[in-house]
């Protein structure tokens, strides 16, 4: 019986350390964000308000969604000849800290209202 208890308590400290690898990504690094950033800030501006209409404002963007576009052009299902270039030299840590960075920074997004054609 006492066998019984102590592999029990064993297969729970196992799972907990699976669980705990599991989620353990390693956290944002704004620093690292910055140096790679300088590359990115050529076309999408300083503080990141790009004000050339063809170069996105990355500026207050969601990191989510800023992410998932890196991750799009890295992984060739959103195309652009220029980005990809770009995107693929990131790895997942990059675009995570990218993606913060970018957010972080105040933004002036717009709508597109009195913008789109046929409107
Ligand atoms: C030589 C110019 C140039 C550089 C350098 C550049 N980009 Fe871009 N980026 C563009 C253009 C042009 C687009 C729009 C492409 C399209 O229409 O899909 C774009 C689009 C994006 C988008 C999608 C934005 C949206 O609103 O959908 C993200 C995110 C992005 N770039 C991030 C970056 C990051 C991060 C870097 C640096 C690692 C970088 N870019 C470097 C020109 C550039």
């Amino acid at each position: 019986m006492k066998t019984n208890k102590t592999m029990a308590r064993l297969a729970l400290t196992c799972l907990a350390s699976i669980a705990t690898l599991a989620v353990a990504a390693e956290p944002v690094n704004l620093e690292a964000a910055k140096q790679l950033a300088q590359t990115c800030q050529a076309c999408h501006g300083a503080d990141g308000n790009s004000t050339a209409a063809i170069y996105p404002r990355l500026a207050g963007q969601y990191p989510d969604y800023l992410a998932r576009a890196l991750h799009e052009y890295r992984e060739g299902n959103r195309v652009n000849p220029i980005m990809s270039v770009y995107a693929e030299k990131l790895s997942d840590q990059d675009i995570r800290n990218l993606a913060a960075y970018f957010s972080a920074m105040p933004g002036q997004l717009v709508d597109l209202h009195g913008r789109m054609q046929g409107e």
